[in-house]
């Protein structure tokens, strides 16, 4: 397996929308391999979007197994994800792979369903809350071009300096 390298904002790439994938074969299970292993390489690891390493595919992976007290379904991988429902809306706390120096506060369906296909071709149907629910669409938004800046209420009082909040903690 290997660590692929992630694109980081403003790189324009991270605006492009990814494909839809057809073939379930084993080069899609060994490319998920890798992302995998990238996402577990980097700080936070509770997910990763294919686009986020140059492969505009709709292939996420979640995992937010490892937050105290978070509802989850373990380790995902999201093939051609479709989020059929939303409800409530809640402000939270986001950072990205992809804008590494910056965390931001965003605003995000509480809930949500969920229909994905898993690396078989499978098709499964999921109802989240929470932090899972806010990382997959999250995740979701990087197969649209979408980052997490692009849906800051303002940049003024949302968006926060990595550096800052490790400072304060010394
Ligand atoms: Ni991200």
């Amino acid at each position: 397996m290997t660590v692929l390298q992630i694109i980081t904002y403003p790189d324009e790439r991270l605006k492009q929308e990814s494909e839809p994938v057809r073939d379930f074969d084993d080069s899609l299970r060994a490319f998920i391999a890798d992302l995998d292993e990238t996402m577990h390489a980097g700080p936070g690891g509770v997910g990763i979007a294919a686009p986020q390493v140059g492969h505009f595919r709709r292939i996420v992976i979640v995992d937010v197994s490892g937050r105290k007290n978070t509802p989850n379904h373990g380790h995902l991988v999201l093939i051609n994800p479709d989020i059929t429902e939303w409800e409530g809306m809640k402000a939270g706390r986001e950072g990205c792979m992809s804008v590494p120096d910056f965390t931001g506060k965003v605003i995000r369906a509480e809930r949500i369903h969920l229909k994905a296909q898993d690396e078989n071709g499978e098709w499964h149907e999921y109802d989240m809350e929470g932090f899972e629910a806010r990382a997959v669409q999250h995740e979701v938004d990087h197969l649209n071009g979408m980052l997490f800046l692009d849906r800051l209420v303002s940049r003024r009082h949302d968006l926060f300096k990595r550096k800052v909040y490790q400072d304060k903690s010394k």
